[in-house]
């Protein structure tokens, strides 16, 4: 590996990209809109009634509602998700969210957090152990074998969105039910295909007005991590002392998962420990430094990490994780998204010998982040397909009556309040729909036989015949967003 690369470990490549500018419009600030919605308390009982008092259905902890203010950003994600996987020939696999439990305990292994902590699993009627997945690529392999996409043209690039199931500690940023979007590409080993998939996490989180920046690393093959797991694990021991009492208990278990530690006193330990880098055989080195080399070619920043092994153990060579960069905004500071080359893992479960490297994204997170950036300035994503009717005065609401039929009997679909009568209160309505434009019809237009459409982006306007709505709609719906 040459100097450059290795004494660079914690220096980002300056070859930063801005985010893309993204559809935009100004609403109500954090402070307007801080008022506390109210949630429904059930009545204080009297003594007459107490016997009829029922409590009411509650969430269960660490699962929460995606509501219909939420939509703008989970509608952008979708797209997103869909545009880039579309760009890099992926095509969409949506797989039960119910599998056999030892598919996971197999992939994931059995000294994780994942598997011994955090995995929902329950007996079926048949008494078959049946879990809720965790996470996907486990299921996108056994579903490449079960659908023998081993002899289809290779690789084969799939990509999911979907929830996914931990029974984690409920914190900002972790739930119990949370969403990936995520690719996995199998059938190939080439750095060209490790660097594609970082690029696409990259590009996801960017396109969605996050600045990202990636840590990656590589952990070697199979051979390369047993050679360094006896080191790591003869150093641990002559520090044992300074060690907390769950990193003493992961000498034996889990050793690599203590290199992730947060604990303080663990983490003066780590700084000194080996590094799985000078570990790994030449071949393993060689692979790291082309998918480095195609991801400046690609121009992503990216920063070295050596400790970096993450949580899940099919993973061999490149491993990978994207934060936020510059993280001021809560929940900024916690993994967006993380991947890595499995080469291991069809085999382990039975099939034949097959490479396989991913990449997953934790949509809560980035939403969350997105909604935080979004109060602070007060905007909120557009939606371009999405068109508002508004009027002003009675003849007006006549008229507008008479076009949203006539458009409906067209079968489109458009937003209205036909019995609000301020322009003011409808476009408050419109922003609230988040409508990428507003027909407004008032008296003069009446009178011409016009209407105005307002692009509720630049906020520019064109006035059109009322002949020609029809068309208008159907170039708009028709626009790529
Ligand atoms: P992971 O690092 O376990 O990797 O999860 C990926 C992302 O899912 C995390 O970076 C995080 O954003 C999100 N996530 C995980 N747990 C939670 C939670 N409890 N609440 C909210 N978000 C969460 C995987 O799942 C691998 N399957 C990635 C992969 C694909 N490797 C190869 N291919």
């Amino acid at each position: 590996m040459p100097p450059r690369k290795k004494t660079d470990s914690k220096k980002k490549t300056p070859l930063k990209e801005k985010p893309k500018k993204k559809m935009i419009v100004k609403t109500a600030s954090k402070k307007e809109t801080s008022k506390k919605a109210k949630t429904v308390q059930p009545k204080k009982e009297s003594k007459k009634d107490s016997k009829k008092a029922v409590k009411l259905p509650q969430l269960l902890r660490g699962m929460r509602d995606l509501l219909p203010k939420d939509e703008p950003i989970w509608k952008k994600m979708y797209h997103v998700a869909e545009e880039i996987s579309d760009a890099y020939n992926y095509g969409r696999i949506q797989t039960p969210v119910l599998e056999e439990a030892t598919l996971f305990v197999k992939s994931i292994g059995k000294g994780t957090d994942v598997v011994e902590k955090e995995m929902y699993v329950f007996e079926n009627k048949e008494g078959s152990k049946i879990a809720l997945r965790p996470e996907m690529t486990a299921s996108c392999v056994r579903a490449f074998m079960s659908h023998g996409m081993h002899v289809q043209p290779q690789p084969v690039k799939l990509w999911y969105l979907g929830p996914m199931y931990r029974h984690d500690r409920p914190q900002a940023g972790r739930y119990r039910q949370f969403f990936q979007y995520g690719g996995e590409v199998l059938g190939e080993k080439n750095a060209v295909i490790d660097a594609e998939l970082v690029c696409m996490a990259y590009n996801f989180v960017r396109d969605m007005g996050i600045n990202a920046q990636v840590k990656i690393n590589s952990i070697g093959s199979l051979e390369d991590r047993a050679q360094y797991i006896i080191e790591l694990v003869g150093y641990l021991r002559s520090k044992r002392s300074y060690l907390s009492e769950e990193s003493k208990k992961r000498i034996t278990k889990n050793p690599l998962r203590i290199l992730d530690s947060k604990d303080e006193g663990d983490r003066m330990v780590i700084e000194d420990a080996p590094q799985i880098i000078d570990w790994l055989s030449e071949d393993s080195k060689s692979y790291f430094m082309s998918v480095l080399e195609y991801l400046d070619e690609a121009e992503i920043p990216y920063v070295l990490e050596p400790t970096l092994v993450r949580g899940l153990d099919y993973y061999t060579d490149t491993v990978f994780e994207i934060f936020m960069e510059n993280s001021e905004v809560s929940g900024g500071n916690l993994a967006l998204g993380g991947g890595g080359r499995y080469d291991g893992l069809v085999e382990l479960l039975g099939g034949p010998k097959t490479p396989g490297c991913g990449f997953s994204i934790g949509l809560d997170r980035v939403a969350n982040i997105v909604s935080a950036m979004q109060q602070e300035v007060g905007e909120t994503f557009l939606d371009t397909k999405k068109v508002f009717f508004a009027h002003l005065g009675d003849q007006a609401r006549r008229r507008m009556l008479k076009i949203i039929e006539d458009l409906r009997r067209e079968g489109i679909k458009v937003y209205h309040n036909l019995a609000k009568p301020s322009l003011k209160s409808q476009m408050e309505i419109a922003a609230k729909y988040a409508v990428g434009y507003t027909f407004i019809l008032g008296h003069k237009e009446v009178q011409d036989g016009t209407i105005i459409i307002r692009d509720m982006d630049s906020g520019t306007q064109e006035i059109i015949d009322q002949k020609k709505i029809g068309k208008a709609m159907q170039r708009i719906l028709e626009k790529k967003a």
